[in-house]
């Protein structure tokens, strides 16, 4: 079904009276806690401190990946408002039900999604197996709310995760606690009989993901209203989940610390030694959102992968496919741009470490070892002579302050000119390059140094050598 202004309207006013019955059943539903208040890790947990024994080896290929696709696909795709729409549209749940059997997507719709995030460089995914609204994208025992039994026909999940592995990507099922649809998911919170039954229901289509689908890499938990994470019984359902997937990685979205924390839609370094992803939207919308056209352009996206790495985390970027599974134009566009530059300078992203450099405006920075990656997306275009009496010459200089320790090499990645260089104490010149960008949306330099390269102009401020005001040269 195409779900248009007009049909929406017609099914509004076709379903009204059964919608308000719902709802009137339901109850009113608290709102839940703003994302920023979510997920804040607590301290030092027993069941944390078990998987820490083993998080460096079950990390290893994470931190080296850098970057993953995120898909948000459900029911709430057909509507194409995004995926909170069921609860911002106060859509009730027998109406909201009639688009699962509407929901059908054209057949391994998941191969495409794999091969553009191998197109785009990004090396796992993430996809939504259950949303907020409860509809399950998996074949379930639990619930005939899933997409075997609705509309598809089939298992969603099983279908992306061969897709997947035929592009060697590794595998990550997102799983949202909060569940709209349950008749338990909200009074859990105010009824034990109804917590025990919630509780039991999740574990159990948890079990299901860890248990049919062979390995899978990560278990991207979100949002826990409305229940504590002693009420979702959060460290037996990691006990559960790794007892069946040894090897696997979890977030910290069932209120625990898990492997790594998950800032969204803004990059923020976790402290030294704790791993963090950023997940962030293309758009403005995870699910599906026809008219949402805030595309970020590829310069944002390799600024902001630049940025990541800096800090040391990972970056999770998302599609919402529309219903039928077909990835919105716009998206493939700034993906394959971005997989494009990362064919190039791909070395100056996946595996590196933190860096430690002052914030710079024409230039961003990555490090791997003794080598700085200056990532410069805002080129100089033209260069003063060295006596400063005539401004424009026919290379381009690209100069930075506070660079420590020495120089050894430098080079473009893109074309691999070697560049000449000049390096004193306060500043590194490298000299001889083009006029014009040699790539975009950014131009990567290599820096080679003899010891770890760090940036730090401002500690220089003082050191400088001062003059007289007054005096003309
Ligand atoms: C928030 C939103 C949810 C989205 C998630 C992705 O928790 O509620 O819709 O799936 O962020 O991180």
């Amino acid at each position: 079904m195409d779900w248009t202004e007009s049909t929406r309207r017609t099914f509004l006013k076709q379903f009204g009276a059964a919608g308000a019955m719902a709802l009137a059943a339901a109850g009113a539903e608290a709102m839940p806690r703003p994302a920023a208040q979510m997920h804040e890790t607590p301290g030092e947990l027993a069941a944390d401190r078990r998987q820490a024994a083993t998080r460096a080896q079950r990390m290893q290929w994470w931190h080296q990946a850098k970057f993953g696709m995120f898909i948000h696909w459900g029911l709430y795709s057909v509507i194409g408002q995004h995926e909170w729409a069921m609860e911002v549209e106060g859509v009730p749940i027998p109406q909201y039900e009639i688009l699962a059997k509407h929901f059908k997507p054209k057949p391994n719709a998941a191969r495409d999604w794999a091969r553009l995030a191998k197109a785009a460089g990004q090396r796992y995914m993430v996809m939504t197996t259950k949303h907020h609204e409860g509809f399950c994208n998996f074949d379930t025992k639990l619930t005939d709310y899933n997409a075997v039994q609705q509309g598809p026909g089939r298992d969603l999940v099983r279908e992306y995760v061969e897709a997947a592995r035929a592009e060697g990507l590794r595998v990550g099922f997102y799983y949202s606690l909060m569940d709209w649809h349950h008749p338990d998911g909200a009074r859990c919170k105010t009824d034990e009989a109804a917590r025990q039954r919630f509780v039991a229901y999740t574990h159990g289509l948890i079990r299901e993901l860890m248990t049919n689908y062979g390995k899978i890499d990560i278990l991207w938990y979100d949002v826990d209203w409305p229940l504590t994470p002693e009420q979702w019984e959060s460290e037996k359902m990691n006990e559960m989940v790794f007892q069946l997937q040894p090897g696997i990685i979890v977030n910290n979205r069932n209120g625990l610390p898990g492997d790594f924390s998950t800032p969204e839609q803004h990059i923020k370094p976790s402290e030294a030694g704790r791993a963090w992803e950023t997940c962030m939207t293309l758009n403005d919308s995870w699910g599906f959102n026809r008219y949402d056209n805030a595309w970020k352009t590829p310069e944002v996206i390799v600024d902001n992968l630049a940025t990541v790495a800096k800090g040391g985390g990972n970056y999770l970027l998302n599609i919402g496919p529309e219903p039928d599974g077909s990835v919105p134009p716009a998206s493939v566009e700034i993906l394959e741009t971005v997989g494009q530059w990362l064919d190039t300078n791909g070395q100056a992203f996946y595996g590196t470490d933190r860096c430690a450099a002052d914030f710079n405006i024409n230039a961003n920075y990555t490090r791997r070892g003794n080598t700085l990656y200056i990532h410069q997306h805002f080129w100089p275009g033209h260069t003063p002579a060295a006596d400063w009496l005539s401004f424009y010459q026919p290379e381009a200089v690209i100069a930075l302050g506070g660079l420590k320790p020495r120089v050894l090499s430098a080079k473009v990645l893109k074309t691999g000119q070697s560049l000449k260089f000049t390096q004193d104490e306060f500043r590194l010149r490298l000299t001889g390059l083009p006029i014009d960008p040699p790539d975009s949306p950014a131009t990567v330099i290599e820096v080679q140094c003899d010891g770890e390269p760090t940036v730090n102009h401002e500690a220089m401020r003082p050191l400088w050598p001062r003059y007289k005001v007054g005096i003309s040269i």
